[in-house]
């Protein structure tokens, strides 16, 4: 193995340890039998060791330099880019769907080879395209000692990672037929080497598909996604997911585990980062993009791959934030909030899906055949195939629905879960379950053609191999995209007027003294934030980094002092920086989260900076130094401290690869931040789920002051004694270098006729027009948003939902008139039979730069006898 791939093999084995939880005997001496000999690849961090621990553990991530491979390679250029949002389709109706969602996976050329095939298997070999393991290095992977945990109380095994715990060899099973994917088994001669195993040893030489998380890239990092998401820049996504689907084939994967669509209302919960955030119309838009980007209009194309999406369904709606928790909900909020992306990714063709942890309303995710019958298949017409989420059949035992893992295949497999990720309960229980009938042959045989399906038409059989040269650093050519991304992700939440008039932000050039502070400042590692692909830390550019090419550049200097850790409560550092900033005629600040504080299982309590940054921020801003704060999170924090106290503030996200460059760029000023919120930022975390598209209230708090304590005539109301209802930065908001003004807002008729309406399909029922002008004296882009609420229906309606968007860059006193079509997809809701529809009811349009737009018009829908 070439040191490349040994470092990018050392990144997944982290990755598999950190997020496929191998057993504690495993944790810190894990060897790569591959090629490093005996040197240690990484242990995991202890679920109760401190994340400087964490880090420590994980700092080999930089041990090979690989950068040559990549240097001048263009892999992929983008297509120009659309700055319109396309229009968004939710639910049309409410029949069953009579065309497959993928028309390439539906062509009857594919069918015959499935056929063909499926004729000649044996049962084993069906079940063997069932089952999905991860890589279990040369040897069948240890068992070693199984924890206490690993059986439940019937002897059943339930370890978190059955591989080990039942002594699975995947290069046995690959050769045998009896493997039919694998996860996160990365590198083109990893890849290849299982893929000889298949190809050239097994009976019928079915071809492995490689699956692996590449989420916000693969060795040129992008942001999270919920920072993509702040662009709402639905082209760019495309661009960014092709990029990283010509990078990743390189490697042999061929399939992503992404894009994650759940809609997530609630901070506390870790993945949050992973999606797009609170909002249903702005998930819809990114999931369609997140597909195109990955599947192209032809899974067949070298550098094109298969999408999953996940968690199939409304993993985001956890109780209480809480990882794996259950969730509950309406089958109206199930419809018209939560499902729309999936069905808008099944709709883009994705070629699988993910069944997710959660329990829905009762019902396991990975057991639940309303979700993946009726919803996935018969309504939506998918016809790719379905994985479960990690060991979530195994899970179906402690779900308690079922005793033994028998039972739990039964009701996987019957419900429409095609491939069992790591459980081991496939391979195990189908053959009995065939041989005693509760399977039928046709569930099995339905399932495996799925799979060959999906595998023909990635063109597998044909090229089986990594898509070679392999890419094995972050690609020069792939930076700017990248950094145009982390620019357009950055949201600028505060930019006050100092004393003589002038916002802080951008910096002026006259400022050349800075004092560069934080434990985000200059950490390489945590720009990449959860799941960083296989992206190198040396590849990355810090904050630090960027400032100090800027500052040499400007005649300044720079002074960096890091102040205190991610988690600390040593103020051994406060001094320094606290000298720094006096002596400086800026601080720039970079707090926040390490990038395992969010992702998988990674579900906080508190929203607040994490350790005493806090205080470090606050000993900043006492010395009277104008501050600018830079928050690194993956998910919305509680700032109101910062918000009184600090004049500029910008979300950070964790931006990637090109992360100290374009902060750097918005920080001077060569860009205008232009992100918006996809999440709304709370005041206290006791307001979650907070979320700006809430139902009203009989006793909404409107007129009173909610800063104040509530008294005499204001306390009956829906409202917190101690806090404001409201977000303290909304949904949809983020300012700029510039100003717009919005002026006009009108709406094409006042009033649409119910029954044309109802027939009028995806044709345009209202027009609904703003003017936008730059107000400012510098060139900027505002993210314009049109937000529809409908009052008088039979089900109550949100007090607002974003029903449109567009990017908009304006000259200097530049006007434009931006064009929203509403249709039945917009106007229409979930009546009491889930069905959705329309009535004769009021709707008033708002055309701003925010949740909070406050210019408004109205129109009715009248029935036929009205109109008359
Ligand atoms: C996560 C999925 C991920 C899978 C495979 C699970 O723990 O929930 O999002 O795709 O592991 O890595």
């Amino acid at each position: 193995m070439t040191p490349c791939n040994a470092e990018l093999m050392g990144k997944f084995l982290r990755g598999l340890l950190e997020h496929f939880r191998l057993p504690s005997s495993h944790r810190s001496g894990l060897l790569c039998g591959f090629c490093l000999g005996n040197r240690p690849l990484g242990r995991m961090a202890s679920r109760t060791s401190s994340a400087e621990d964490a880090r420590a553990g994980l700092s080999v991530r930089t041990a090979a330099a690989c950068s040559v491979f990549a240097a001048g390679l263009v892999l992929w250029a983008p297509a120009s880019a659309s700055q319109a949002a396309q229009p968004i389709t939710t639910e049309r109706s409410a029949t069953k769907s009579t065309q497959s969602s993928n028309a390439q996976l539906a062509d009857p050329k594919i069918d015959e080879r499935v056929d063909r095939l499926l004729g000649q298997m044996t049962l084993e070999e069906k079940i063997g395209q069932l089952v999905q393991y991860n890589d279990t290095g040369d040897s069948p992977a240890a068992g070693g000692e199984q924890g206490s945990g690993d059986r439940n109380n019937q002897g059943v095994i339930v370890a978190i990672n059955p591989v080990t715990a039942n002594h699975i060899n995947s290069q046995q099973l690959a050769a045998t037929g009896r493997l039919g994917s694998m996860l996160n088994t990365i590198g083109a001669e990893r890849t290849n080497m299982y893929q000889h195993l298949a190809v050239d040893k097994s009976r019928l030489h079915i071809p492995l598909l490689f699956g692996a998380d590449v989420i916000h890239g693969f060795r040129t990092i992008y942001p999270v996604p919920l920072g993509l998401a702040s662009s709402w820049d639905p082209q760019l996504v495309v661009d960014l997911s092709r990029m990283s689907a010509e990078e990743a084939s390189t490697a042999g994967v061929r399939w992503f585990y992404s894009p994650m669509v759940d809609i997530s209302r609630d901070p506390r919960w870790g993945r949050t980062t992973e999606g797009a955030g609170e909002d249903t119309y702005l998930g819809v838009a990114m999931a369609r993009a997140y597909i195109q980007g990955y599947q192209g209009d032809d899974l067949s194309q070298p550098g094109h791959v298969a999408a999953s999406i996940k968690h199939f369904a409304a993993y985001g709606a956890a109780e209480a934030g809480r990882e794996y928790n259950t969730t509950d909900m309406s089958e109206i909020t199930l419809k018209q909030i939560y499902l729309p992306p999936y069905k808008a990714a099944v709709e883009a063709g994705a070629a699988t899906v993910m069944s997710a942890f959660n329990s829905l309303n009762g019902v396991p995710s990975s057991a639940n055949p309303y979700l993946l019958r009726k919803t996935l298949r018969d309504d939506w017409g998918f016809n790719g195939f379905v994985v479960s989420d990690y060991t979530s059949i195994m899970e179906l035992i402690n779900h308690g629905i079922a005793l033994d893992p028998a039972t739990a295949t039964l009701k996987a497999v019957m419900a429409g879960v095609d491939v069992d990720m790591m459980s081991h309960f496939y391979d195990t229980q189908l053959p009995g379950l065939i041989r005693s009938g509760q399977v039928p042959m046709s569930v099995v045989d339905e399932a495996v053609r799925g799979v060959l399906r999906v595998k023909f038409a990635t063109g597998l059989f044909e090229r089986p191999y990594a898509n070679g040269p392999e890419v094995t650093a972050a690609v020069p050519a792939h930076r700017p995209l990248v950094r145009k991304a982390a620019e357009e992700s950055l949201v600028l939440l505060q930019n006050e007027n100092l004393a003589g008039g002038q916002p802080l932000l951008p910096l002026s050039a006259a400022r050349k003294k800075i004092a560069l502070i934080g434990p985000l400042a200059d950490d390489a590692r945590e720009m990449t934030g959860a799941w960083g692909g296989a992206g190198a830390d040396h590849d990355v550019v810090t904050v630090r980094q960027a400032l100090e090419e800027r500052s040499k550049q400007l005649g300044g200097a720079l002074v960096y002092a890091k102040g205190t850790e991610i988690e600390s409560t040593s103020e051994a550092g406060f001094g320094a920086a606290v000298d720094a900033a006096r002596d400086a005629d800026v601080a720039i600040v970079a707090l926040g989260e390490a990038g395992t504080m969010s992702g998988e299982a990674g579900s906080r309590a508190y929203l607040d900076l994490p350790g005493n940054q806090q205080q470090l921020l606050e000993a900043v801003v006492a010395t009277g130094k104008p501050v600018v704060l830079l928050v690194f999170s993956g998910r919305p924090l509680v700032l109101d401290w910062a918000e009184k106290h600090v004049p500029a503030m910008i979300e950070a996200w964790f931006p990637g690869t090109e992360a100290g460059h374009a902060i750097a760029n918005v920080l001077y000023g060569d860009v205008s931040p232009s992100g918006k919120l996809p999440m709304s930022f709370p005041r206290a975390v006791g307001q979650e789920p907070l979320y700006y598209n809430q139902f009203p209230t009989g006793r909404p708090a409107t007129g009173i002051d909610l800063s104040q304590p509530p008294g005499g005539d204001t306390r009956f109301f829906s409202r917190y004694i101690d806090v404001p209802n409201n977000a303290l930065f909304p949904f949809g908001y983020g300012l700029s270098y510039s100003n717009f003004a919005y002026g006009d807002v009108k709406v094409s008729k006042n009033s649409i006729d119910l029954k044309q309406a109802l027939r009028a399909g995806t044709a345009p029922l209202v027009e609904a027009t703003a003017t936008v002008t730059n107000t400012g004296n510098r060139a900027a882009t505002e993210v314009v948003q049109c937000y529809v609420r409908n009052l008088g229906a039979s089900i109550e309606q949100p007090v607002r939902s974003l029903k449109g968007f567009e990017r908009v860059t304006l000259a200097p006193g530049e006007s434009r008139q931006v064009r929203f079509r509403l249709s039945f997809n917009e106007l229409s809701f979930y009546n009491i039979d889930s069905v959705p529809t329309m009535e004769a009811t009021r709707y008033t349009v708002w055309i701003g730069g925010s949740s909070l737009a406050d210019q408004a018009a109205t129109f009715n829908v009248v029935s036929s006898a009205a109109a008359r």
